[in-house]
């Protein structure tokens, strides 16, 4: 049994607390198939999320088979299947990998066979055998919200609730998902909840509640439902709700609800005591069933890879073409002594042959920094903000946002350590950067690289959408350059103000204290900023790698739902 104790859901808006939800009281037993209708923006999905837990009560309490959910917490996660309208399962997937990817991340099964049965079971109720094979984005609008119920059903939920899962669906696959969700209530100890804007075909429902204005103002039979309103059909209902006032149709109720449920007579079957949800897997588990989609959805999609090869290898040889000219020259510096006029000439010459040098090898690090700042953007500015609506229900479904961020971290990690791997050994190969030791070189475009991967990836998590996280993090880039102060010097008060969040500028200027120390003295002769040393600047790319992380996490976990 499901209940709800005089209810009420408030939210600031600006000094004043408006009530969205207003002195909710119902009982709904389990084995029953519930749907709530009433006219946009009523309420609907708000209710549904506070039952979910999502949304949080301001006041009154819900119960759940006698336990207080409000007071003794909510429903475990494996309890409840909370559905949307919008398709959460990867499009690049096909039906069954989804699949297996929800009971991997969200059942725990004892054996293999026991895992293999689990997903054809799921698949057999939702009627998804014979599409098993097919990538989602083939898929039907039908078929998707079988496939969104399926995802759900992975951990046998007590509690299925559907936000307008048949919204926007022909009359035929309409039917055929409210006939699915009814199957899936006559089962004794689950309660399946059905919000929908339509009042047509209601007969399968075991009872409708209607909302009005945040406020209950029926709820029982649909065969009912015509004579308590006075009205001929149940489509109705809405123009006569807007004939009285919300409160007024919400105290009439009030005195009717009593007899109604008596003469109804819901009665809850003794309540299983059994425990039939699954337990959530642990997060290693979860870890791996990510890591292991991550790039599975990697490999599905041609563009990216594309893309990626076509960055990895373009982006070296870019460097490179500016060396084209002087590919001796990085070689050698000139090092000849004047012992006459001619020699005093040649010496000069010499000098600024060397200060050339150095402003093209320095040049040359900066312009291996910025393009390893503009892969680490492109890595991860999508990767959470892209696929929030998904990480969303999953965690209500039970990820741990540490394994999701691990995940990610583990997968970008082959990404960055291969970007900057290249870049180190092709560039060097042509250009033959003069540096003492190429470990520090190559430690330190891995660093800005993940630095700036870790900051985008913060950046993802906590944007409104992808594309607002790609244009920020687009800026981000592009104020690398004219901030590092390695091209153009900025004033000395703006440079120690801006510099510490510069990550292109700590590699930079970590890799030009690396170089021999003869091309060191006339890179600092052409260069004006300030030239950290290098355990400075490790020191300051691992904290921007930390923070990222740090954001990025703080982002994962905070919850981010559409309405
Ligand atoms: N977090 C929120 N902040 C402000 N207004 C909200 C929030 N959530 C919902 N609302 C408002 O509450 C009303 C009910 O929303 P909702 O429950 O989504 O309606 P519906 O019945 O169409 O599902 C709407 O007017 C909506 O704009
Ligand atoms: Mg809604």
């Amino acid at each position: 049994m499901l209940e709800l104790k005089n209810i009420r859901f408030a939210i600031e808006k600006g000094k004043e607390e408006v009530a969205l939800l207003d002195e909710i009281d119902l009982r709904v037993p389990t084995g029953h198939f519930m749907a709530i209708v009433g006219p946009s923006g009523c309420g609907k999905s708000t209710l549904l999320k506070l039952i979910a837990g999502i949304n949080q009560e301001t006041s009154g309490s819900i119960f759940w088979n006698d336990r207080n959910l409000s007071e003794e917490g909510d429903l475990e996660a494996p309890e409840i299947g909370y559905v949307q309208q919008f398709s959460i399962a990867y499009e690049a997937l096909t039906v069954e990998e989804n699949i297996e990817a929800a009971v991997r991340l969200r059942a725990r099964t004892e054996s293999r066979a026991a895992f293999r049965n689990l997903v054809d079971a799921v698949l057999s109720s939702t009627g998804l055998e014979a599409l098993r094979d097919r990538p989602v984005k083939v898929l039907s609008g039908g078929q998707r919200r079988r496939l969104s119920l399926a995802l759900e059903l992975v951990t046998d939920p007590v509690l299925l609730l559907c936000d307008e899962v048949t919204s926007g669906l022909d009359p035929k696959s309409e039917q055929e998902i409210v006939e699915l969700m009814h199957r899936l209530s006559r089962n004794e100890h689950r309660l399946v909840v059905n919000v929908t804007h339509s009042l047509a075909s209601l007969e399968l429902y075991d009872s409708v509640l209607v909302l009005d204005a945040g406020r209950v103002v029926y709820h029982g039979p649909p065969r009912a439902l015509e004579h308590y309103f006075s009205v001929e059909k149940a489509e109705d209902v809405y123009p006569r709700l807007a004939g009285r006032k919300a409160g007024e149709w919400a105290s009439s109720w009030s005195k009717h609800r009593e007899a109604y449920y008596e003469s109804f007579a819901w009665k809850a079957p003794a309540a299983p005591d059994v425990s039939v949800s699954a337990e959530t897997p642990g997060a290693l588990a979860q870890f791996l069933a990510l890591f292991l989609r991550r790039w599975t959805i990697f490999f599905r999609d041609r563009g990216q890879i594309s893309l990626q090869l076509a960055i990895l290898v373009a982006f070296p040889i870019l460097v490179a073409i500016f060396e084209l000219g002087g590919v001796e020259q990085t070689k050698r510096l000139s090092d000849s002594l004047p012992a006459s006029v001619e020699e005093y000439h040649a010496e000069r010459e010499s000098v600024t042959f060397n200060l050339n040098l150095a402003g093209l090898v320095s040049g040359l690090a900066m312009f291996q920094v910025i393009l390893l700042t503009l892969m680490g953007s492109n890595n991860s500015a999508r990767e959470i903000a892209g696929e929030r609506h998904i990480f969303e229900k999953e965690k209500l479904g039970g990820v741990r946002p540490s394994a999701y961020l691990a995940s990610k971290i583990a997968y970008l990690s082959v990404l960055v350590t291969l970007q900057s791997f290249w870049m180190t050994v092709f560039v060097q190969a042509i250009c033959a950067i003069p540096s003492q030791s190429m470990l520090p070189h190559f430690l330190l475009l891995l660093l800005v690289n993940g630095a700036m991967t870790a900051v985008c990836l913060g950046i993802s998590s906590l944007a409104r959408s992808a594309d607002q996280a790609s244009l920020l993090s687009i800026y981000l880039v592009g104020f690398q350059l004219p901030l590092s102060g390695a091209v153009l010097a900025l004033p000395e008060w703006a440079g120690w103000l801006t510099r510490p969040f510069i990550s292109a500028y700590w590699s930079w200027a970590g890799i030009v204290d690396g170089m021999e120390r003869d091309y060191l003295r006339y890179i600092r002769d052409v260069t004006d900023t300030w030239l950290a040393p290098m355990w400075l600047c490790f020191l300051v790319l691992v904290v921007h790698v930390c923070g990222g992380l740090f954001v990025a996490y703080v982002g994962s976990r905070r919850p981010k739902w559409e309405n």
